[in-house]
């Protein structure tokens, strides 16, 4: 089924052919809704375009608009946008399709891509902290939209498993462990053996150097270094998985920096033969004169004492996403801060001859209540562990006061689904780009853009069903006659439409704004309406509106990643 705004879209590129004008500007939902639910812009453009009066350009356009089974008249607003407003029967009409369809309006993209989706990737003997949630809260809610759509995805978790940092966590496990702390808590104490050789290693040129033969006989293969490595990512990985559990997140693939580690020699290699990267000083290294942000950023693809970085496992990456799993699109959720990393390994794909798009999703940071980014009172990174399982603890507060009676299991399981739905939300309910301030109060709040919120809304509606003690009426029409009722499912309508507009610059808050508005559209809706105490037909349709609600919030919520509760 179509979506409005594509039907109307088609009936204004008719139009302007008609009228003899070239097909211009956009047709959007409107931004204000007082004017009406659809407007264009394309008499502003072509007037522009052409040196005409927009206004002008706007009546020849309507003279040739043929959309009265849609949209009462369309006006002509302010400089010369066209605004169209629904007509309750064709929002009907459309409400009545939408209620008999699986995929609630969203189309399958008609060109699907075949996608690595590159997130969470946190690093092993450090805890995955609060930063973290973005990233991995992002990309999955990314991958879950692009499945939806009908995109072949691949998760994969790009582990940092490698690099200089495992001479300094060799060096601390052979000459710092306590094995008493490592059976208690194996990962805190795997940090602060790292964490002290790391400092030790900065003030002691001794310590640096053995950190440093350690790494190197790390990298040349020997046993003894390799248990230690092994043991260390084990360590970490069980961190990772349990703090995925939570979650409700999981990989296809988890190839983390080290896979790619025999391949690194085989990159430079190639680079050097292709006269891509080119020997100065003893290293190899990639200049970008030609581009100007990286023209005075050469990336170093083999140091001079020939270890490889971390550019080096990412363009083996790149190969291998591209060669053998086949990929044609690579999307990076990775935060600001390598911009600059992305920039040159996309480059030197390019240069490479690699045509796939590739993608850097950068975000920015989750600050505390101080607006510093987020730290514990001694000025470490919060856990994410701790972060998410404080989250369920507060929902459960939630919960026994809300609803005492339930079951200790339904309370528990409640919990989890509110607490982890409310961090989640509260990083994806903002533009990515955005600093957001970690609240407890804001995000666990009843009301508000909030997932307990839209967790609540849903809740109303499987409680309405479980009233009645029935379940969707069989209806393949709807009447709509109060103003909220129409507004309901005008806004039930829109659901196809904004899908695939996460995807276009990678927003999810688009999605979990318009989910917020129609959570709104119905309590409105519910005051104003009586569902189970109104006569046939209203009756019927009242209820399968309220199934629509429940279903469009359930998918929509479980696009972002979260659950809805039937009780809460
Ligand atoms: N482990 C890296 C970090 O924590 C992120 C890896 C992102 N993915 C990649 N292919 N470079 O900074």
């Amino acid at each position: 089924m179509q979506t409005f705004q594509e039907i109307l879209a088609k009936r204004l590129a008719d139009a302007l052919a008609k009228a003899g004008l070239p097909n211009a500007g956009e047709l959007t939902q409107a931004t204000d809704s007082r004017f009406g639910d659809y407007q264009t812009n394309a008499a502003l453009v072509l007037g522009k375009q052409r040196g005409e009066n927009p206004r002008a350009v706007a009546s020849k356009i309507l003279e040739h608009l043929e959309v009265s089974d849609l949209s009462e008249p369309p006006s002509v607003a302010g400089a010369g946008f066209v605004n169209f407003k629904l007509r309750a029967e064709a929002i009907a009409k459309a409400t009545a399709q939408l209620f008999g369809d699986d995929r609630l309006g969203v189309a399958k993209s008609a060109s699907p891509k075949k996608i690595v989706i590159d997130f969470g990737s946190p690093n092993v003997a450090k805890p995955m902290h609060v930063g973290h949630i973005r990233s991995t809260a992002l990309g999955d809610a990314l991958a879950r939209t692009a499945a939806f759509i009908g995109h072949d995805v691949i998760r994969d978790n790009h582990i940092g498993d490698w690099g200089t940092q495992f001479g300094m966590v060799i060096w601390g496990w052979k000459n710092l462990l306590d094995r008493d702390a490592l059976e208690r808590d194996p990962l805190a104490e795997l940090v602060r053996v790292y964490k002290e050789a790391n400092a030790r290693s900065t003030s002691d040129p001794v310590v640096r150097e053995a950190c440093r033969q350690e790494l190197v006989k790390l990298q040349s293969g020997d046993k003894e270094n390799l248990d230690i490595w092994n043991e260390c990512v084990a360590l970490s990985m069980q961190d990772f998985e349990h703090v995925y559990d939570l979650l409700d997140i999981h990989y296809d693939i988890q190839c983390g920096e080290s896979f790619y580690n025999d391949r690194l020699p085989e990159v430079v290699d190639r680079l050097l033969k292709s006269k891509i990267a080119e020997i100065s000083e003893g290293a190899v290294v990639v200049f970008f004169p030609d581009v100007p942000e990286l023209a005075d950023k050469p990336c170093i693809i083999r140091k001079s004492d020939g270890g490889f970085n971390y550019a080096t496992s990412d363009i083996a990456t790149v190969e291998y996403r591209t060669s053998e799993l086949k990929r044609d699109t690579l999307w990076y959720v990775v935060g600001a801060p390598q911009t600059l990393h992305f920039k040159q390994i996309f480059e030197i794909a390019r240069r490479e001859g690699h045509e796939g798009d590739f993608r850097h999703i950068p975000f920015g940071n989750v600050l505390g209540e101080d607006r510093k980014l987020m730290k514990t009172r001694s000025g470490e990174n919060v856990p994410l562990r701790q972060v998410l399982e404080e989250a369920c603890n507060r929902a459960r507060k939630i919960i026994d006061e809300k609803n005492p009676d339930l079951s200790d299991q339904e309370k528990t399981e409640i919990a989890q689904i509110i607490g982890i739905g409310a961090v989640k939300y509260a990083d994806l309910s903002q533009y990515r780009m955005t600093d957001y301030v970690f609240s407890w109060d804001k995000m666990l709040a009843l009301q508000g853009n909030t997932a307990p919120y839209l967790q609540n809304a849903y809740v109303r509606v499987r409680s309405i069903f479980r009233k009645a003690n029935e379940s969707a009426p069989k209806i393949d029409k709807f009447v709509l006659t109060d103003a909220a009722e129409i507004g309901l499912a005008k806004k039930l309508c829109q659901f196809a439409e904004i899908v695939p507009q996460v995807l276009n610059d990678f927003r999810p808050n688009i999605l979990a704004n318009y989910l917020f508005e129609l959570a709104n559209s119905f309590h409105s809706f519910y005051e104003a309406c009586p569902v189970l105490k109104s006569g046939e037909p209203s009756r019927s349709s009242r209820l399968a509106l309220c199934d629509l609600t429940g279903r469009v919030l359930e998918r929509g919520l479980d696009l972002l990643g979260i659950k809805a509760p039937e009780k809460m």
